[in-house]
């Protein structure tokens, strides 16, 4: 097991990289503790869990709700949870974020920390503090900043995951390297059939150099004032194609990440050889790089997006592979480049 620590600045958070769900009970301080999942999960792993009064919530992001949050506030309250109890997220980034913000806001905050489930959510979701819901028609935008005391992330649950959600999890490891690690980019250039085929040794170093990436720059800008943006890279425009498309997450970022490199080109950033291989790199985990969608739509969701400052918006680009740099970008520049992409 290979520990990699998070310094946020209200408590710290220990990333758990090779730690089993049946050690999870002794990471749990003695006392009351409640444990939130959702349905798949505790259909897979109830027999593992340690024994602790179990809220269940529902499946997929329409679940990500104020209306999700009271019913756990209602079941705390129904198990007694007091000041300190302490709260266990089971289950991929829905649950996470759920639980991050139930736990962050009943009494004012009861410690908590996760077992993570998904590829996503052990490469990304359940790293970093960020916790919430989406709320109307906003993804994400209630919410606060607090750290698990730990996340474990056992690769075995990873055996029982659908094919298309490791698709979500490879997008953010190519994105990982293509912001951060040229040499991290090309290791998943040379293992990715070994990494499709979850090859046990191959997915504990993406994890573990995921983690790391996504620590490094967590421990330097907890709150997002600058670098943390950079994990942004495919985002801004992949949520706008998420958001009218309806498409998987990953889908959206891998099409918003070639946008992205394509934006970089055209402003003499990144190299034409660079955007192939990174084209060629989503192609090899079959993310998709080219997308049916309303254009105007995708633009008019963009222009949106609570990251739009005036008529520019702030787009992650790529100097070269493994180094992000933060841009803004006119809605007519990318226009532009969606014409030439067509
Ligand atoms: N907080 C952050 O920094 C952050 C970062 C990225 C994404 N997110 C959020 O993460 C969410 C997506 O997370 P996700 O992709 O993990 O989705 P998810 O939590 O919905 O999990 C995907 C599906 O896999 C099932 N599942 C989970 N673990 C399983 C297992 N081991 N075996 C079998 N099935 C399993 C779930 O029940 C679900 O149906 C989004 O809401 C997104 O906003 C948050
Ligand atoms: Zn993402």
């Amino acid at each position: 097991m290979k520990t990699i620590d998070i310094k946020g600045i209200q408590t710290s958070s220990s990333i758990l990289i090779g730690e089993k769900l049946d050690s999870l009970q002794t990471y749990v301080p003695p006392g009351k503790a409640v444990i939130i999942t959702d349905t798949n999960v505790r259909e897979y792993y109830a027999a593992q869990f340690p024994p602790y009064p179990v809220i269940e919530i529902g499946l997929g992001e329409s679940n990500k709700t104020l209306d999700t949050v009271e019913s756990i506030y209602r079941q705390l309250l129904e198990v007694g949870a007091d000041r300190s109890t302490f709260v266990i997220g089971i289950g991929g980034g829905i649950v996470c974020d759920i639980a991050g913000f139930a736990a962050s806001t009943y009494m004012r905050g009861l410690d908590f920390g996760f077992v993570s489930t998904t590829l996503l959510s052990q490469v990304d979701a359940s790293v970093g503090g960020k916790n919430g819901v989406n709320y109307q028609s906003y993804k994400n935008i209630i919410g606060t900043f607090n750290q698990p005391r730990f996340v474990i992330c056992d690769p075995t649950m990873l055996k029982t995951l659908p094919t298309n959600e490791l698709a979500c999890g490879f997008a953010e490891i190519i994105k990982h390297g293509a912001i951060a690690d040229e040499a991290y980019f090309a290791y998943m250039e040379r293992y990715a059939s070994r990494a499709l085929a979850l090859d046990d040794e191959v997915i504990a170093r993406l994890v573990h150099d995921s983690v790391s990436i996504k620590a490094a720059i967590v421990n330097r800008d907890e709150r997002e004032k600058g670098e943390r943006r950079k994990l942004n890279f495919g985002h801004t425009f992949g949520h706008a194609v998420e958001k009218i498309t309806g498409k998987p997450h990953g889908d959206a970022v891998s099409i918003g990440m070639v946008v992205a490199a394509a934006l970089s080109k055209e402003r003499g950033l990144l190299d034409g050889q660079s955007v192939d291989r990174l084209i060629a790199l989503l192609k090899k985990v079959n993310l998709p790089v080219h997308i049916q969608m309303d254009r105007d739509k995708v633009l008019d969701a963009l222009k949106k997006d609570k990251k739009r400052e005036g008529n520019q918006i702030n787009f992650i680009l790529l100097d070269k592979i493994g180094e992000a740099v933060v841009e803004e970008i006119s809605i007519a520049e990318l226009e532009n480049v969606l014409n030439d992409l067509r």
